[in-house]
């Protein structure tokens, strides 16, 4: 039988609890322990914990401390710090994994290993490479980062008729050199519209959180993208830990609510990801947007993260996760539906498929580059069944982990020589005796 190791459960293709093969799950729900120390600016938390819980537990220990890390608050630690793991802080902080100091990892021989005893290069794997194909992580010590006591948050929403095509391609050349404070993504969908002679827009949706007060944002935002015409009225200052609440649209009184690990939306999904290195053209958006208006994309969006600041400074092979300098942003293409409307999942999927082909000209290339926490079957699998070949590896790993596949795929052969922690995806061991 194979391994799956799951924390959060939030993997896109499900690998965590999903295989065609026979599997024994390992689950570490039950250890979700945090441990935080507010002097040391660190803390220690164990892989089966939520996002939403290490928040939680920051913010009940200090207001100026946060985590560079997602946004959904039921997301597992175990696997999102393992596959890079990003958030609103990335333009000032970089990743959750670029923020690991220490973690504790049980190997192919059932040994407890920390960071000294596992070596530096099992310690680079993990932070970024994904963990589940080196061993069980138990837990994580993380570097806090200082937040102000006051942050900003603003969403403004325009359609095409309100200039949103021209205010994203605007975005696109702009948002990646704003102060590392100021972080602005946009989620664009169709809506339906009232407009003559036409019954659909599209929506762009420029969300925003900036760290630092309204009275620094506006003559910020004054400078660099006056055209989005932001106005006080659209800022809400607020503190950090309130703006985790703000953008899964809790209540801000409620932080408990971090604390609820069932995910509301229990549906569907199929997610795919891209990087941009040149802005993409109005005519090329537009193309989007027509695709958009077909009857499978009801439910589809896509959302725009913008790179720069922090990001660009870190080498692309301090970790495993190797997208940095050179990327405007990442493009994340999702598509969700309910049970009801299950028989249409195919022509869905294929949808979302057909508006990945039709940006292939305006995204990166040599390799098509994608996210692995945004995992992605589509885009190569290894032979689960039979011989895992490192060239047929190589077609997705090259696309996750550029250059440092090679790195991984040496930790591998040294750790995990017979390839007991092996999936879908999983990183192959250079020459596997026994179990190939
Ligand atoms: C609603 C939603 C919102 C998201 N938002 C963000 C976001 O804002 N930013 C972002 O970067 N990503 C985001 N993601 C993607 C998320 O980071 C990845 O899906 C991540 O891998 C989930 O971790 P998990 O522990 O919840 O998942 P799991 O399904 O438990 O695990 C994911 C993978 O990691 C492996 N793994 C899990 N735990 C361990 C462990 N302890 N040791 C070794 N291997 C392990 C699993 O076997 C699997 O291969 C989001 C996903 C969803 C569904
Ligand atoms: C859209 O942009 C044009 C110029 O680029 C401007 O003249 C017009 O007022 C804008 N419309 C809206 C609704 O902002
Ligand atoms: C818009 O109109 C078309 C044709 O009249 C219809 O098929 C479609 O469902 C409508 N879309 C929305 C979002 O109302
Ligand atoms: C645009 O999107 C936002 C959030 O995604 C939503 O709150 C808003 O209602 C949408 N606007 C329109 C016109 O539908
Ligand atoms: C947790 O969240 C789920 C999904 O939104 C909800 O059904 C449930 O009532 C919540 N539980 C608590 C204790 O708030
Ligand atoms: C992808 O696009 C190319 C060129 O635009 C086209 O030839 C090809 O058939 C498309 N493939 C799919 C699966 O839609």
């Amino acid at each position: 039988m194979q391994i799956r190791t799951r924390s959060g459960g939030h993997d896109f293709e499900g690998l965590s609890y999903v295989s065609k093969v026979p599997f024994a799950i390992i689950d570490l729900i039950k250890l979700s322990e945090v441990t935080v120390d507010a002097q040391q600016k660190t803390a220690w938390v164990e892989a089966g914990a939520t996002l939403g819980t290490l928040y939680y537990r920051i913010a009940e220990k200090s207001p100026t401390l946060g985590f560079p890390a997602g946004a959904c608050p039921t997301v597992g630690v175990g696997g999102h710090i393992s596959g890079g793991g990003y958030g609103s802080l990335l333009r000032k902080y970089g990743l959750a994994g670029d923020n690991v100091i220490d973690a504790r990892i049980v190997d192919v021989n059932g040994k407890i290993l920390d960071r000294e005893s596992m070596g530096e290069d099992l310690f680079w794997a993990i932070r970024g490479g994904g963990g589940a194909s080196f061993g069980v992580i138990v837990a994580w010590k993380v570097q806090l980062v200082d937040v102000p006591k006051r942050v900003t948050v603003f969403t403004v929403q325009k359609t095409l008729e309100q200039n949103a095509t021209q205010l994203i391609h605007r975005w696109q050349y702009i948002a990646h050199r704003f102060d590392p404070d100021l972080f602005i993504l946009v989620r664009v969908a169709r809506v339906n519209s009232n407009q003559v002679g036409r019954n659909m827009t599209m929506n762009a949706s420029f969300s925003s959180l900036f760290l630092g007060g309204i009275d620094r944002l506006l003559p910020l935002m004054q400078e660099s993208f006056p055209e989005l015409g932001l106005v006080r009225e659209d800022c809400m200052e607020i503190s950090w830990i309130q703006s985790i609440l703000y953008f899964q649209g809790f209540p801000l009184e409620s932080p408990e609510l971090l604390l609820n690990r069932t995910q509301p939306f229990v549906g569907y999904f199929k997610g795919k990801s891209d990087y941009v290195q040149k802005p993409i053209p109005k005519y090329g958006l537009k193309g989007i947007w027509r695709l958009f208006y077909e009857p499978e994309a009801k439910n589809a969006d896509i959302v725009l993260i913008p790179y720069g600041g922090r990001m660009d400074e870190i080498s692309e092979s301090a970790i495993p996760f190797p997208h940095r300098a050179g990327n405007l942003f990442k493009i994340l293409y999702a598509s969700s539906w309910t049970e009801e409307e299950a028989q249409n999942s195919n022509r869905i999927i294929s949808w979302l498929k057909r508006l990945y082909n039709f940006t292939t000209p305006y995204v990166s290339k040599f390799p098509r580059a994608a996210y692995v926490n945004y995992r992605d079957l589509d885009i190569g699998v290894n032979n689960n069944k039979g011989k895992i070949i490192y060239a047929r590896a190589s077609v997705w790993g090259i696309k996750y982990f550029k250059n440092n596949f090679d790195r991984l795929v040496r930790v591998k052969t040294t750790v995990d020589p017979e390839n007991f922690f092996r999936n879908e995806q999983s990183i192959p061991p250079k020459c596997t005796k026994k179990h190939d």
